[in-house]
């Protein structure tokens, strides 16, 4: 699969087809974009990764949680590694999340939220031939997220996307899964609804996040008073076999569901 293969990706706002375009820079360089076919909106091929958000990034409450945010983006793995102590360790406590994944060999695998991309190496090592597919809203996430697959040699597509409005065509994945900030998502709904949409049908889909007891201790370093409600509510009824566990030592919780075959 090819970053930019059209056949594979749409327009995140009007799910649009996207053709592949191309245009002069500066100096003399060629800019490779993708223009939706419906809207007209341009996304930009940023080296290694396709640019969706065209400049916006994660909605902060406040100056101090964009700080905060921002530095933990820049630390993101040994804060990371500090947090998940609490919950056991950082491979326990993934591969509590990533048992739930139905994975079989030659899957197409879809991350959204990708942070720093440490699912794809557990994830490699569980199944042979994997295709991975990363989108994050902060570009700081690609960053690490690179860094670390070519460390790993590992190949991912990267996508600088929010998980509310994936740029995939309908029902594409056969395993699609979130683990780490849906709990802070501006609407959950819609991109619960994205990873359905974008799932094979027959598809698992798993959820994971910091459950309330997870959510006080994150307030804590983030200074913030967000409650948490996992997000079980807003799985359509049409979904089967939706359930939710706690995890990480009762930090956190599990969201999983089957997307039915069609009839
Ligand atoms: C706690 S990290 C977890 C990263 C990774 N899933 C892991 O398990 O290591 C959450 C990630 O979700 C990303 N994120 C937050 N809101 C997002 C959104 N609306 N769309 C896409 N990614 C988002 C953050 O930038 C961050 O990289």
């Amino acid at each position: 699969m090819k970053l930019t293969d059209t056949n594979f990706l749409c327009c995140p706002e009007c799910k649009a087809n996207l053709s592949v375009s191309q245009q002069n820079g500066t100096n003399g360089d060629i800019k490779r974009f993708l223009v939706c076919n419906g809207c007209k909106k341009e996304y930009f091929i940023d080296g290694y990764y396709i640019d969706f958000m065209g400049g916006r990034t994660l909605a902060y409450k406040g100056e101090w949680e964009k700080f905060i945010r921002s530095f933990y983006a820049k630390i993101y793995t040994p804060a990371t590694n500090f947090m998940f102590l609490f919950c056991g360790g950082v491979k326990t406590a993934k591969k509590e999340v990533l048992s739930h994944l139905d994975l079989k060999d030659n899957s197409l695998v879809l991350e959204t939220g990708i942070g720093a991309a440490e699912n794809f190496y557990y994830l490699n090592k569980a199944a042979r031939n994997l295709s991975f597919f990363g989108i994050d809203i902060q570009k700081q996430m690609l960053i690490h997220s690179a860094r670390n697959l070519k460390k790993w040699n590992l190949q991912a597509e990267l996508f600088l996307a929010d998980a509310e409005e994936l740029p995939f065509k309908d029902e594409m994945f056969d395993v699609v899964f979130h683990l780490g900030s849906i709990n802070l998502f501006i609407n959950k709904e819609k991109a619960i609804n994205e990873m359905i949409r974008v799932a094979k049908p027959g598809t698992k889909i798993v959820i994971a996040d910091e459950s309330e007891k997870g959510g006080k201790l994150m307030n804590l370093f983030t200074g913030s008073n967000d409650v948490v409600i996992p997000p079980l509510d807003l799985i359509p009824k049409e979904m089967l076999n939706a359930k939710i566990e706690t995890i990480w030592n009762g930090y956190g919780y599990v969201i999983e569901f089957w997307k039915p075959l069609k009839k």
